[in-house]
């Protein structure tokens, strides 16, 4: 493990790498927002796939390779409201942010964000014509 808490006022931290981690290991069970990363191995895509499908939560997930076309099955197949290949967090106005699971519903960003501030209402008027 690297990584330190930064004395001082405010709650800073260097990044923290955690290595050999296990899927048991509450690191990699939990949603962890700040500067940390767990890292694990895997032998095929389709092991990678349910492990990380097996958590329960979905707000995002990167991935790394040379094969485009596998990498972009492998995000096809993740529970993640966001998958990033060959890069992490990045984000545009028009592209929808969000999470499954238990990461969240909906989606911000994008026109998805206005089905958030939009109550729906359906109107169902019998006119007698069924009889
Ligand atoms: C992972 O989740 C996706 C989306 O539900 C599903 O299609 C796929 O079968 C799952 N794969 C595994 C290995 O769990
Ligand atoms: C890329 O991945 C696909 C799907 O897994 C595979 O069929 C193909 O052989 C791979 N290409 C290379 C150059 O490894």
């Amino acid at each position: 493990m690297t990584g330190e808490f930064i004395d001082g006022p405010g709650y800073f931290a260097k990044p923290f790498v955690f290595v050999d981690c296990t899927d048991d290991m509450t690191i990699m069970k939990e949603e962890i927002f700040g500067p940390v990363v767990a890292i694990t191995k895997f032998k095929t895509t389709d092991e990678v796939i349910e492990r990380a499908n097996s958590s329960e939560y979905g707000l995002a997930a990167a991935l790394f390779s040379s094969n485009i076309t596998k990498a972009t099955h492998v995000a096809r197949k993740l529970q993640a409201g966001m998958v990033w290949i060959n890069s992490n967090g990045d984000s545009d106005i028009h592209v929808p942010f969000g999470g499954v699971k238990m990461s969240g519903i909906g989606r911000e960003l994008g026109s998805y964000a206005l089905d958030m501030y939009t109550e729906h209402k359906a109107i169902h008027i019998n006119l007698g014509l069924n009889h």
